[in-house]
């Protein structure tokens, strides 16, 4: 009897199949018809054998489109199997896990509801942005990193007295755990973001970075803002080449060229958002998880 079967949706295929080689399990794939308003049509042509049912979609954008289709595969499934795990790797909503603002809806834990409303059991994903977003999902759910793997590729590269600087204090932990597994220093900016037009700043003043590699490490990368702003500073201070580390790039618009014409020299992200900067593979400390 097989233990897992994994099912791949749209948005996240090809990691879905690293997934299953990986557990050994059998793997389903999903087909997909955009109609001509935007509307999906999902397709599961096999059944699922008696087992845990791991079924795996990011929700990076369209975040709305591939969450209905995470939640359409899922409420399919469901009538073959009473055991399904959803794998989101990168979890689209977790940034809107508190009211930050009054009247602002906490919009993950609506996505919890429609997990479990669906049919899911639990939940796994990636470097989740804070430990708030996962229990607002309200649904057993565990978060793994990436740290290990993108420290693993970083320390393929040739840096002169590298030094990890996380662009802000929600950072700092990662940044430190990413600095300690590199087995160098690191430092924290201290950024601002104006919630109402989503403008960054830098307020840190100085810092001592003269002719020294930085690393800049987030989870995310959404417009690039973050990025762009630390590293405008940072080249300021002097101090040698840039990298960036994250574990989801969203890069929105043209947020990839944008970071590169600010003068960093490589961006490096895994595939939980398939895309060119996602050279990291995190198919091993997802099924590592699941065993
Ligand atoms: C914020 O707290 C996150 O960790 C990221 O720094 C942020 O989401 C990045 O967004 P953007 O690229 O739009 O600045």
């Amino acid at each position: 009897m097989v233990k897992f079967t994994v099912v791949g949706g749209d948005a996240s295929s090809n990691l879905a199949k690293r997934i299953a080689s990986k557990l050994k399990a059998p793997y389903i794939k999903t087909g997909k018809k955009v109609f001509p308003d935007g509307e999906s049509k999902i397709t599961i042509n096999q059944i699922p054998k008696k087992s845990i049912v791991i079924v795996v979609q990011s929700t990076y954008p369209p975040v709305d489109t591939n969450l209905l289709e995470l939640l359409s595969i899922v409420s399919k499934i469901q009538k073959f199997s009473s055991k399904i795990y959803a794998v989101i790797p990168y979890m689209g909503y977790a940034r809107q896990d508190r009211e930050f603002l009054g009247g602002e809806i906490v919009t993950i834990g609506v996505v919890g509801k429609l997990l479990k409303a669906t049919g899911v059991k639990k939940v796994l994903t990636v470097d989740i942005h804070s430990k708030l977003a996962l229990k607002e999902l309200k649904i057993p759910s565990d978060n793994v990193s990436a740290m290990e793997s993108l420290v693993r590729h970083v320390k393929k590269i040739k840096m002169k007295d590298p030094l990890v600087v996380s662009p802000d204090l929600g950072g700092q932990e990662r940044a430190e755990k990413f600095a300690s597994l590199l087995k160098t220093e690191f430092i924290t900016l201290e950024k601002h973001r104006d919630r109402k037009t989503g403008k960054v700043n830098i307020l840190s003043e100085k810092v001592d970075v003269r002719n020294r590699d930085l690393i800049l490490v987030d989870d995310i990368i959404s417009t690039g803002g973050s990025i762009i702003k630390a590293t405008q500073f940072l080249k300021k201070q002097k101090c040698g080449r840039i990298f960036v580390a994250c574990t989801h790039a969203l890069l929105v618009n043209d947020a990839a060229k944008k970071i590169k014409n600010v003068g960093v020299s490589e961006i490096i992200s895994t595939n939980t958002i398939p895309g060119e900067s996602a050279k990291v593979d995190v198919s091993k400390v997802i099924s590592d998880a699941l065993r």
